[in-house]
């Protein structure tokens, strides 16, 4: 069938004409994002294909049904950025990838943890300077420290499996506590009585209504002083403000971010000619103590090889029975 792929960079396109080698579909690529402002690039495709900073609003899937556009076929495993009801209601299928690799986005989350406890981001910037001093870098072991693990999924877990190799004690929340995380000795407990116990507090949760700012700044007070914080999840999961008083009181010793609220406008583009417009990721920049990535958890061959094959694979589903492998329904947010 004929898909309109949106937000596609060269990496994109690369994986995606490898697996689609095995499907045959018509991929037209766009490096725009879909916007209500650029639906006349659907023109004549059966389904369009965003990525995580498109926003799939009303508007959106209105244009879609209009031009007879009937799949939403997301290569993310987050869903947050799609009106679900208002698909339903215009009868578009939302499809998307539940997993691909957990393995990229925990991994990261150590690199980030080892990078922000080691100071290797700064000890890199100095040895090629000549600068070979050590005051300023000094670490912990992670070792006999105390990780809290918020969510635990299949990225949670597995990330917490590493740290439990690090020799760490592991504390989670989750809402849904897992046997798998209990035989791997996490100690479930309250978000609150999760946060004054951890050392390093690393977030796993998908973002919805009740996970919007979870670390706000009345969860900053709780913090253990100095604690590490982590989120390769959804930028919105903290408030960027607290978190920026946190480091400015000490409350919070370091904090490494893959994701930010409001990264649409800035990840994914060399921006590096121009002036950064948003004073609060600015400030963020600022720390000694603060390493951000932009959204790259889940950059890795293995992954973006299977994110390709299981849209793929959605799409030839829906051209077949009318249905994807792995559809979103309206229920999946209630
Ligand atoms: P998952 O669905 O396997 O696990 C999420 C866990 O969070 C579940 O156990 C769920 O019960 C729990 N949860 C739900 N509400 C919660 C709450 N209020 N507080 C604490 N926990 C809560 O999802 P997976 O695959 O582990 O992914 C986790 C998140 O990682 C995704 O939602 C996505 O936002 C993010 N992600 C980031 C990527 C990156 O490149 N940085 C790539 C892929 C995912």
């Amino acid at each position: 069938m004929r898909v309109a792929v949106f937000s596609t960079k060269p990496y994109d396109r690369d994986f995606f004409d490898r697996a689609n080698a095995a499907h045959g579909h018509r991929l037209d690529y766009h490096e725009a994002h879909l916007s209500a402002a650029t639906t006349a690039l659907i023109d004549g495709a059966e389904a369009v294909c965003p990525f995580v900073n498109d926003r799939i609003d009303a508007d959106v899937l209105r244009a879609m049904a209009d031009a007879g556009c009937r799949l939403v076929a997301l290569r993310s495993a987050g869903f947050n950025n799609v009106d679900l009801a208002a698909a339903a209601a215009l009868g578009i299928a939302v499809a998307r990838v539940p997993a691909y690799s957990p393995n990229a986005v925990a991994e990261h989350t150590l690199a980030l943890i080892l990078t922000l406890n080691r100071k290797i981001h700064r000890a890199y910037a100095r040895v090629r300077e000549g600068n070979f001093a050590l005051d300023g870098l000094l670490g912990f072991d992670l070792a006999g420290k105390t990780a809290g693990i918020v969510g635990t999924g299949k990225i949670g877990l597995i990330a917490a499996r590493i740290l439990a190799g690090f020799g760490c004690r592991l504390v989670g929340y989750d809402p849904f506590p897992s046997a798998e995380g209990r035989a791997l000795g996490i100690e479930y407990t309250t978000f609150a009585e999760l946060l004054p116990q951890a050392d390093i507090v690393t977030f796993h949760c998908p973002l919805t209504p009740e996970t919007r700012h979870l670390l706000d700044a009345a969860a900053v007070k709780r913090l253990k002083p100095g604690a590490m914080i982590v989120n390769t999840s959804r930028g919105a999961i903290i408030d960027t403000r607290a978190a920026i008083a946190g480091l400015k009181s000490g409350q919070i010793g370091s904090l490494g971010l893959d994701v930010y609220e409001e990264e649409a406008d800035l990840f994914f583009e060399d921006l590096s000619g121009q002036v950064i417009h948003d004073d609060v990721f600015a400030r963020l920049l600022t720390f000694p103590n603060v390493v951000i990535t932009g959204h790259q958890g889940f950059f890795t061959q293995e992954a973006l090889t299977a994110i390709a094959e299981t849209t793929l694979a959605n799409l030839t589903a829906f051209e077949r029975d009318g249905t994807p492998l792995h559809p979103v329904t309206v229920e999946k947010i209630a």
